[in-house]
């Protein structure tokens, strides 16, 4: 039976060499509930009484006890999802509608850091705050370019991509992987080397959960100077902002590699002479890897019409400056980089763009309209070029490099007792709008904005590579999606890691 506590328990005691009662969770025990809750970063989802549950939670401790839950679940026809940090967009590292089981790998989370090879091996539990914090107990001088927000987990950013302000200078978190462990289909541990390199460049890009669970990464650190400058500016979008976000699209992928301006629309309360209470602000939010000095020489020579002044800047340690990027700005101890629950956690969807050409001035206008009468909604442009350009479009799974100006990142969000159709059709219609001015043939989109309204597979349907591949697959992965479909041909074949976007086996 599927839900068998006893059998479950048996076969995970046969498997491996730990006595691992306390890893198995069953819907009995009050663990079950606490994990399910607190490890839901988008939890829209919570109180739906219409979805399946897991049968069971496995937090393992070791390897051998995913080796475990992978062989038991499989005995037990329960399907796996993982989940690291929990926070996939369409909450699939804890739903699934068939029986199945969660493995969660908070506790499989350790971070060793070689400071002599600049390298570290870390466990897929861990968070990317709990890497970057360990790395600056270490070192002042190394860092790691992954994501802004530090309770993402590894194993779901990694995989896929890895989005941060230190992209342009170091590309993404998976350009910067150099070995990983895998546990496949039938429990086997593999490395590097005996994934072989069409799976080893599948899963740095390509999402995790389609190929196995991947334990652990290895990757190369990078460079930071001890002090980093940081800003924030804040304009309103109807009066000067909109011009300047229109100038900002002609640099900020321009810009010397070490400078990173993202800007951020949304809603503020505020009056003006007409009496309008709600308003779209832009914020432009930078961190550059150098002093303010530097910094201002290059604004001047490149984004003079911002207006940036020496006291709008901070100099700061790197660690500092992630901080700063998560809303921290009042002294805060490092160790809030270890709470494992995001600050933002409410229930939320995105959908997410490229963009490969300056859009006109009147784009912006349009847009300053729709959020003077939205709250909770936001729209994050984070700037391409740099590094990301050099690096070639099939190197890993992750296609939107050179030719790419910036991405863009459309939530809304909404409060549990608000509902959420009126945002979702708020967001439905700003995509809509978007679409002459964004990437086209593809619309792409990014893996780890994860959107299913982009397409799903059907399931128990051979025709799913094809279907895949004319929707989802190509926004996400463009030319990459065959060579992706053919790694998971390789490692998975009787596509036992499924889900509603995992990549279709396609044989030889
Ligand atoms: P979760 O555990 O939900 O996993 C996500 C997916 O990966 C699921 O399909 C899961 O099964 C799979 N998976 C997880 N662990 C695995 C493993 N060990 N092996 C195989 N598959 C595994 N992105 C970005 O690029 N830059 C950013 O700055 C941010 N910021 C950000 C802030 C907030 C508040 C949220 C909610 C999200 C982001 N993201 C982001 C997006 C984030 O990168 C994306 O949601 C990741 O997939 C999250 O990884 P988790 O492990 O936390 O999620």
């Amino acid at each position: 039976s599927y839900g068998n506590l006893q059998d479950f328990a048996t076969c995970m005691s046969f498997h491996t060499t730990s006595t691992c009662s306390s890893v198995v969770h069953s819907q009995q025990s009050s663990s079950y509930t606490y994990l399910l809750q607190e490890s839901q970063q988008n939890p829209r989802w919570l109180n739906s009484t219409s979805l399946l549950k897991p049968s069971f939670i496995v937090t393992p401790k070791t390897q051998n006890e995913i080796q475990g839950a992978i062989l038991c679940a499989k005995k037990h026809g329960l399907q796996v999802r993982v989940m690291s940090g929990g926070h996939d967009y369409e909450g699939l590292s804890f739903l699934c509608k068939k029986p199945f089981i969660i493995l969660d790998l908070v506790d499989y989370r350790s971070i060793n850091i070689d400071i002599e090879n600049e390298t570290a091996w870390i466990q897929s539990g861990a968070t990317i705050g709990e890497v970057y914090y360990n790395i600056a107990k270490k070192s002042n001088i190394l860092g790691f370019p992954a994501g802004l927000c530090p309770s993402v987990g590894v194993g779901g950013h990694f995989s896929g991509g890895g989005i941060g302000t230190m992209m342009r200078k170091y590309g993404l978190a998976a350009d910067n992987i150099i070995d990983a462990n895998l546990v496949d289909a039938n429990g086997t541990i593999l490395n590097r080397k005996t994934m072989g390199e069409d799976v080893f460049w599948a899963i740095r890009g390509g999402g995790g959960a389609s190929f196995g669970v991947v334990s652990a990464w290895k990757v190369k650190l990078v460079r930071v100077p001890s002090l980093v400058t940081v800003f924030t500016i804040h304009k309103r979008l109807d009066q000067e902002g909109v011009e300047l976000v229109h100038n900002w699209q002609y640099i900020a992928s321009k810009l010397p590699k070490g400078l990173f301006i993202r800007v951020l629309i949304q809603q503020i309360d505020g009056s003006d002479i007409q009496g309008n209470a709600k308003q779209a602000e832009v914020l432009f939010n930078s961190l550059f890897l150098g002093l303010k000095t530097d910094l201002i020489s290059v604004m001047n020579a490149n984004f003079p019409e911002l207006g940036l002044k020496m006291e709008d800047c901070t100099e700061m340690s790197w660690i500092k400056s992630v901080l700063y990027f998560t809303g921290y700005q009042k002294g805060e101890p490092l160790e809030v980089l270890l709470d494992r629950k995001t600050q933002y956690k409410s229930n939320f969807k995105a959908k997410s763009d490229f963009v490969v050409e300056p859009m006109p001035e009147s784009v912006f206008q349009g847009i300053s309209e729709r959020f003077s009468h939205k709250k909770l909604v936001f729209m994050i442009m984070d700037p391409l070029g740099g590094k990301m350009d050099e690096i070639e479009e099939y190197e890993i799974p992750f296609p939107h490099r050179k030719g790419n100006i910036y991405n863009i990142q459309y939530i809304v969000k909404w409060d549990s007792n608000e509902g959420s159709k009126q945002y979702l059709y708020w967001l439905q219609n700003l995509y809509k709008y978007m679409e002459p001015y964004v990437s086209n043939s593809p619309r792409a989109a990014y893996l780890n904005y994860r959107d299913l309204d982009l397409g799903i597979n059907q399931q128990g349907n051979d025709s799913s590579y094809r279907q895949a591949i004319m929707t989802w697959g190509t926004k996400y992965f463009k030319g990459n999606f065959q060579r992706l479909a053919k790694a998971k041909h390789q490692i998975d074949p009787n596509n036992f890691f499924t889900n509603e976007q995992s990549i279709p086996p396609l044989c030889c």
